[in-house]
């Protein structure tokens, strides 16, 4: 499959971007993109619209997938995604186990950090939007199952350093993780609400984990304007806590 380029230009002081294949035809408020030219321009080059204005040709990266690809729901959000990675120490040698795939965008992350993953999904139509954003991605160490990940992970005899966890499926499946954790491995689960996350801490607490935290990450962009700088008043609220155990 063809992999999507990111199409960018500055306009009245703004940034307009696009998320595009090398075929057909864009048609914008800056003119129409003929977008097989794109097959013979790389990365860093310019592209230029019937009204000849110039779009810049970038690779997109793990943010560029989390705005631009198609969701099933609600994908994580990156700063969660960065609570998980920093808190669990994911690197280049790590086996993970993701479940519910959902989108795909946390373990596009994931992917483009550990050796493996793998990630449940219960949905098989959800899967499938899964596999095209990752191929889209070019991932090829993510490989996707369809499963319940409550009967799955019951089933396997594989081993994890980190498992991560977005389904409310997640308090069923925390007693069964230290089964397919290696020694100082780490679960991370992601809840939207209180209530979620309690049954999740009480799982924890019955289940043999040493440390464990919840914590929320608030994000606050920072807004530069002619009369001052200050905190923007446009924000994300809240979104969900992770929960981070270690066996
Ligand atoms: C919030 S989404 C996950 C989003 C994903 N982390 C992302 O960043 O795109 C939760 C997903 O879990 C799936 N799911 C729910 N119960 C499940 C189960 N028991 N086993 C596997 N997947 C499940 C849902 O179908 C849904 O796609």
């Amino acid at each position: 499959m063809d992999t999507p380029v990111i199409l960018k230009t500055f306009h009245k002081g703004k940034i307009k971007e696009y998320f595009v294949m090398r075929e057909g035809e864009l048609h914008t408020d800056l003119g129409i993109i003929k977008l097989d030219g794109l097959k013979t321009k790389t990365f860093g080059d310019t592209i230029s619209s019937h009204l000849g204005v110039e779009f810049i040709i970038q690779k997109p990266r793990a943010p560029d997938f989390f705005i631009h690809a198609k969701r099933s729901g609600a994908p994580m959000m990156p700063k969660d995604i960065g609570v998980i990675i920093s808190n669990t120490g994911l690197c280049s040698p790590d086996y993970v186990l993701d479940a519910g795939t959902g989108s795909g965008i946390l373990a596009i992350y994931l992917g483009g950090i550990a050796k493996k993953v793998v990630s449940y999904e219960i949905r098989e139509e959800f899967l499938e939007l899964a596999r095209k954003n990752i191929t889209q991605a070019g991932l090829s160490n993510i490989e996707l199952r369809l499963g319940d990940i409550a009967e799955e992970i019951q089933k396997t005899d594989e081993k994890f350093d980190v498992v991560t966890l977005d389904t409310s499926a997640a308090s069923q499946v925390v007693p069964f993780v230290p089964q397919i954790l290696y020694p100082g491995g780490f679960l991370a689960v992601y809840s939207p609400f209180f209530e979620h996350t309690k049954e999740i801490r009480e799982a924890i607490e019955k289940t043999n984990y040493t440390e464990v935290r919840t914590i929320e990450t608030i994000e606050r962009d920072i807004s530069f304007s002619e009369r001052g700088t200050r905190p923007s008043t446009a924000r994300v609220g809240h979104t969900g806590f992770i929960t981070i155990a270690r066996y």
